[in-house]
């Protein structure tokens, strides 16, 4: 899983290699590096840890090719040293590689057999030794020897090479794995996503499964699986590059964290026309059409299907799963042609949930991809598309678009009440007019920042954390967990609170730390009952709950963080920001690489 790049120009492509990949490090950031050709040569140069690192290494080396391919990468076979990162080399070829093939030591034996030494624990090495003997032995042309070589491989793969001695020539490929091909004046692109190529190009288009692409500075010729010339779609791209500035703040996700206002603001306003109290929404089906749906995620975006199992059940009555998508495409789930699938994404590029929407797609036409990156290849797969509309997220661990996930599962929940006359024209509206004030409530948290980030010392000198919730804030604090395990590396855990005495009532002592969330909603005394179980145990409770609550539990802890009273369905998107908070801060106390943690890549493109 990782990013790849290559420009062939009539200018030098090094500098804009480097720009490429810090927009698709985001994909991985063990370890990079890049090849170009140059007097007819190979030149490469490859790093470890992240791209700075190759950036401090190429000020003393400077290439002056004008084709060059370029690669950031997450660790799949062999570790993240100097020698596994890509690009790999031969004698007369450089690729870098996206993906992972899976019947890679079936054709490393045979190259062994046939007394090819190998440097790398890669499988992409084997690929590039394949298409080298292809090239010098068999005397094949470059295109041919790729096309020949990944006929045999099996997994998932986006290729990028390039062949000494030929300065006008770059070929890619793909299958499983995203390509976006740029178009310029003198100049042509290849990159796993539009993002990158959106800073030298607004015209592109994506590869076919099977594509294989040769590309000189003038001319890009495309061949199907059958070897025949084919055109795709072209498109222009209308957004702007991503900024990567993190103005006044030090981390990516703490800029993120804090933006919300607005991003939730930008989200309810490009849907939601206040004045009206109606919602203008891209074409999404009709709710009557379906008995069941089924929501599938990873990750962060798991839990906002979870808490969306919890509203479509409550609102529309519809019953409604929540699936991890690893899980739900290798267990022969049943998938009729009456379901809605939905799948949740950010990157909408996520190999697990893409291999389960395919799955799904063999058994239902009903696919809706809730998605950020609206250029994406979940978009492409799927019948209708509703975007999140949270602008780029930089930082690996996800804020702002987990909230905006939660605020278009919400708007659709609503319309699908509405389709299902589940709810009155009253209901509707006080549930749309309740939508806008979450902006005022994010800001409100916000300003006390500080009082959450003094709570956060006693995490640091815990070896692990409990969190807690209830009903609809159970996938919430699975969420704030996972927030805090991503950024800080300390053990967390989210439970059901009505759990805790099943089994991790036994973890509680007087150094374990236990974030309790607790509104005065329907469950509130329940909940309090589970509060007391722990600190009759001596765990160190640290609240959140809203005014009524907090008067209710003056017995139970001293450390009770306050947050603003709100409608109940308002509740599970208001407890989140105290936990991103959480995060934040205590990976700032621990000094911990907050936008990009060890072994976490943002977008985890193999299975
Ligand atoms: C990775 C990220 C998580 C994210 C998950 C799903 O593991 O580190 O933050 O929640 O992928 O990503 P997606 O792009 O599908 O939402």
């Amino acid at each position: 899983m990782c990013g790849i790049i290559g420009i062939v120009s009539e200018k030098q492509v090094l500098d804009r290699l480097i720009d490429g990949l810090e927009r698709l490090e985001y994909r991985g950031y063990d370890s990079s590096g890049v090849a170009v050709i140059a007097r007819e040569e190979i030149f490469h140069s490859k790093s470890t840890g992240k791209l700075n690192s190759l950036k401090n290494k190429l000020k003393h080396n400077l290439f002056d090719g004008c084709v060059g391919i370029g690669h950031t990468r997450w660790a799949t076979h062999g570790e993240p040293t100097e020698i596994n990162a890509h690009p790999h080399l031969t004698r007369n070829v450089a690729v870098v590689h996206n993906g992972i093939i899976e019947n890679f030591a079936e054709f490393k034996n045979e190259l062994l057999e046939r007394g090819t030494r190998f440097n790398s624990q890669t499988d992409t090495e084997v690929i590039a030794k394949l298409v080298e003997e292809k090239i010098s032995k068999e005397k094949c042309q470059p295109l041919e020897a790729v096309r020949l070589t990944i006929e045999r491989l099996r997994g998932s793969f986006a290729l990028c090479f390039i062949f000494r001695g030929l300065e006008d020539l770059l070929i890619a490929t793909r299958k499983g794995s995203p390509l976006a091909l740029g178009f310029g004046d003198k100049e042509n692109f290849v990159s796993s996503d539009a993002a990158s190529l959106s800073l030298f190009s607004k015209k592109i288009c994506y590869l076919e499964e099977g594509d294989v692409v040769a590309l000189t500075k003038d001319k890009v010729n495309i061949f199907d699986t059958s070897g025949k010339i084919v055109n795709r779609d072209i498109q222009i791209l209308n957004s702007d590059p991503v900024n990567l500035n993190k103005g006044k703040f030090k981390h990516f996700m703490e800029k993120e964290i804090f933006e919300q206002p607005q991003v939730i603001s930008q989200v309810l306003g490009f849907y939601l026309n206040a004045s009206k109290e109606t919602l203008s929404l891209p074409t999404l089906p009709e709710a009557t059409e379906f008995k069941r749906i089924i929501l599938i995620g990873c990750g962060t975006a798991f839990y906002s299907c979870l808490v969306a199992k919890y509203w479509f059940e409550k609102l529309c009555g519809l019953p409604t799963h929540a699936e991890l998508a690893s899980e739900f495409r290798y267990r022969s789930p049943v998938v009729n042609k009456d379901d809605l699938l939905v799948f949740v994404s950010q990157s909408g590029e996520t190999a697990d949930t893409i291999g389960a929407l395919k799955y799904a797609r063999e058994y239902s036409k009903n696919i809706l991809a809730i998605i950020n990156v609206e250029q994406s290849s979940m978009a492409r797969l799927a019948t209708w598309v509703f975007p999140t509309k949270a602008g780029p997220e930089i930082g690996v661990a996800s804020t702002k678009a987990f909230v905006s996930q939660l605020i278009i599962l919400k708007i659709l929940n609503i319309k699908f009440a509405s389709d299902l006359s589940t709810i009155s024209k009253e209901q509707r509206s006080n549930l749309l007019i309740g939508l806008l004030e979450l902006p005022r409530l994010y800001a409100e948290i916000l300003s006390k920042n500080q009082n959450i980030r003094k709570l956060c010392k006693k995490f640091t000198r815990s070896n692990s954390v409990l969190y807690l919730g209830r009903d609809i804030l159970y996938p919430i604090a699975l969420e704030g967990a996972l927030k805090l395990k991503e950024i800080s590396y300390l053990h967390a855990e989210g439970y059901a609170s009505g759990e805790l005495k099943h089994g991790p009532i036994a973890l509680i002592d007087k150094s374990m730390p236990v974030v309790a969330l607790n509104p005065s909603t329907q469950v509130f005394e329940k909940t309090l009952s589970n509060l007391e179980e722990v600190k009759a145990r001596k765990g160190k409770i640290i609240l959140f709950t809203d005014e009524k609550g907090k008067e209710l539990s003056k017995d139970l802890t001293k450390s009770i963080f306050q947050l603003p009273n709100c409608s109940d369905f308002l509740v599970p998107i208001l407890y989140t920001l105290p936990l991103q908070l959480i995060a934040y801060y205590t990976a700032l106390e621990k000094g911990t690489d907050v936008d990009q943690p060890r072994n976490l890549a943002k977008s985890v493109t193999v299975e």
